[in-house]
């Protein structure tokens, strides 16, 4: 896949919409916790400004649901940009309508415009007519930045690209090309570690890795379901039949091929009244304990799997990883990448913090920006603000 290039794009002159995704994690004093999608989408926006563009921004914060949510304005958003373009960032009080096109039409000097949180108007996940027509007044042409928002058909990503010549950016043409590298042309043996909690969710993404890598090492509470069907009774019985049945299928895998299932064959488990860890078998759970986090016996059989891999994908944790005492088994496991050569990609909201609180983050050579647009991509979902795009 590829998209036509904001390189394409003439831009003297020109006012960019640019939809960037700053939806970022905000501290409770509302300053930005993690910056990575800011700091990700800062080549196209500082390219924009080289070629003599006047960018415009615009992302949504949070989900206040088309209400002006006081807390998800993204005033921190455009302090923190402002330190790290070493420029004057204008936020303009609304997404749309007369104050805001009068800052769109007055940039700061040398500096840029960022419009406040899209999704204050009902309009924007509507993708209404009428609200992506008055975003589209504010621009001559818009770029697409956004790639953790590319899933979402909203007024911002699909409407707007509709009236103005649209082009896609670099963030957006970095992570397609990495994210269909991985799932095109991977280099062998082609690992997936996959873990967190709802396999329901999972199902789509595990059953392609079962078709495009060689093994899949499973952990979290997503395992299961998967551990009930092979005999084991680790957390009570099931109860979804159309969910077992797909279980079912799933650990039948494609005929004849497809890559190797392991899955967990021991477990760190609680005691919720005593609060007491200890180690247990994974077929054999006792009544009322639970598993929060992959034993020391599958830790060391992740590893070994993983020494000798040419290509990793990580995405869910294997355990419990908020509380320290089950962050263990993810933590061990990924750290045995550092060690090891190879392409090494995350992606997925949460996987991408865990491997920074988890210290992890360097053994990977790509962590997407992308939480469920990423999780989309890579089962192959045609998504909407990336289909709107022209071919380039
Ligand atoms: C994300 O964080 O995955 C994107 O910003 C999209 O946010 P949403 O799930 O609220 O649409």
């Amino acid at each position: 896949m590829s998209k036509r290039s904001v390189r394409s794009a003439p831009l003297r002159g020109k006012r960019a919409l640019v939809r960037v995704d700053f939806n970022v994690p905000l501290t409770d004093d509302l300053r930005v916790a993690d910056d990575r999608r800011i700091v990700e989408a800062l080549p196209t926006l500082n390219y924009l400004m080289e070629q003599g563009a006047h960018p415009v921004l615009m992302s949504h914060l949070g989900r206040p649901d088309g209400e002006r949510v006081p807390s998800l304005s993204l005033q921190p958003v455009a302090k923190h940009l402002e330190a790290l373009l070493h420029r004057p960032v204008a936020l303009a009080p609304d997404p749309t309508g007369p104050k805001a096109e009068s800052t769109a039409a007055a940039p700061p000097e040398m500096g840029l415009v960022l419009l406040e949180n899209l999704r204050f108007d009902p309009g924007e996940e509507a993708n209404d007519a009428e609200f992506a027509r008055s975003l589209a007044r504010m621009g001559d042409l818009f770029v697409e930045e956004a790639f953790g928002t590319v899933h979402r058909a909203h007024a911002s990503t699909v409407g707007v690209a509709k009236l103005l010549p649209a082009y896609a950016g670099f963030l957006v043409e970095k992570e397609i090309g990495e994210l269909s590298r991985l799932m095109g042309q991977p280099e062998r043996p082609f690992v997936a570690i996959l873990g967190g909690a709802k396999v329901k969710d999972k199902l789509p993404m595990l059953r392609k890795f079962r078709e495009r890598a060689d093994t899949l090492l499973l952990g979290g509470a997503m395992a299961f379901p998967l551990l009930r069907e092979l005999g084991a009774d680790p957390v009570g019985p099931a109860t979804d039949p159309a969910l077992v049945r797909e279980v079912r299928a799933f650990l039948d895998g494609p005929s004849g091929k497809g890559a190797t299932v392991r899955l967990p064959v021991d477990f760190m488990v609680q005691d919720p009244r005593s609060g007491t860890v200890k180690e247990a078998d994974a077929m054999h759970l006792a009544e009322g304990w639970q598993p929060l986090d992959i034993g020391p016996r599958t830790r060391a059989l992740f590893r070994e799997h993983l020494r000798n891999s040419r290509t990793v994908f990580f995405n869910g944790p294997m355990g419990k990883i908020e509380d320290p005492r089950f962050a263990q088994g993810t933590r061990e496991v990924l750290s045995a990448l550092k060690g090891v050569p190879g392409v090494h990609v995350a992606a997925g909201g949460d996987s991408a913090r865990a491997l920074v609180d988890l210290g992890v983050e360097a053994a990977f050579t790509y962590i997407s920006t992308g939480g469920g647009a990423a999780i989309e991509f890579i089962e192959g979902r045609e998504l909407p603000g990336l289909a709107v795009l022209p071919e380039g």
